[in-house]
């Protein structure tokens, strides 16, 4: 079954076009990437996903379930939002609690669940300081937390280690790996391409609300030249804007 399908969505906000017929599914157990320049759409589409946004036209599934069933859908998906935010009234250990509870977890399992990520993100000692006292990749590693410790089988994550620390950042990337060898799913949309090009299993390119490329690094390398980078590749499509390229992978 594929983790993450997404069919012909088209979104708009008023004039602006944001999503123009994006198609692209992920296999369960995929780490893939999702790239494109700011405005692309990433964003839009990972918010259809978690059903924050309903889209105009088309449909998107995760795990079988259709996400305008948001209960059903959602119950197996970890979400990091664009926009770092918490409640900045709770402390952390408050924020996570909250969190656990209403993704109906366990006191054990919250307890477990929130350590085990704390220690990861070496944050064990913030946790009863509130939130509005942490620096930007504080936040960022609480939020990521959260979206870990909910044991998800897909993982839904837009610019994840943004502000985070080199030690943080690559911790967080084994603990995705290890994740996907259990067979959970992570789509991460980031703008860091050297971070995508190490981890991903597989990348889609966003250009103007629709894909213009996907695949392995190895199937990019084809299209564009052995030995490219996968900057090189991201900046030779996007200039291109898709137009002469792979005609069956654009989604149209
Ligand atoms: N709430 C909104 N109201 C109006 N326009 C919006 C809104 N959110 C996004 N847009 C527009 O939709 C398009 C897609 O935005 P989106 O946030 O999905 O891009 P993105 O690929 O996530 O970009 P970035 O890399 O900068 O995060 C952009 O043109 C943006 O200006
Ligand atoms: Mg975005």
């Amino acid at each position: 079954m594929e983790a993450v399908l997404v069919k012909d969505l088209h979104k708009s906000y008023g004039k602006v076009r944001a999503l123009r017929g994006l198609s692209f599914s992920v296999r369960e157990g995929e780490i893939y990437g999702l790239l494109g320049p700011n405005g692309a759409g990433k964003t839009t589409t990972l918010k259809i996903l978690v059903g924050l946004l309903k889209p105009d036209r088309g449909r998107a599934f995760i795990l079988g379930h259709d996400v305008s069933n948001r209960v059903e859908a959602l119950k197996n998906v970890g979400y990091i939002p664009e926009n770092p935010v918490l409640f900045r009234n709770l402390t952390v250990r408050e924020f996570l609690e909250m969190i656990g509870a209403l993704r109906g977890l366990s006191r054990e399992e919250i307890e477990e669940g929130m350590y085990r990520y704390l220690e990861l993100f070496e944050l064990e000692d913030k946790v009863d300081e509130p939130s509005s006292n942490l620096s930007r990749g504080m936040v960022q590693k609480v939020l990521a937390t959260a979206a870990l410790m909910v044991r998800p089988k897909v993982l839904i994550m837009d610019e994840p280690m943004a502000g985070m620390d080199p030690e943080s950042q690559h911790a967080f990337k084994e603990e995705i790996r290890r994740l996907s060898k259990q067979g959970v799913t992570s789509l991460i949309s980031s703008h860091l391409l050297d971070m995508v090009e190490r981890l991903c299993t597989r990348v889609g390119i966003i250009y103007r609300g629709r894909l213009i490329a996907e695949g392995t690094l190895k199937e990019l390398r084809e299209v564009i030249g052995e030995d490219s980078t996968l900057e090189e590749i991201f900046i030779k499509l996007v200039r291109g804007g898709g137009e002469d390229l792979n005609p069956g992978e654009v989604s149209d």
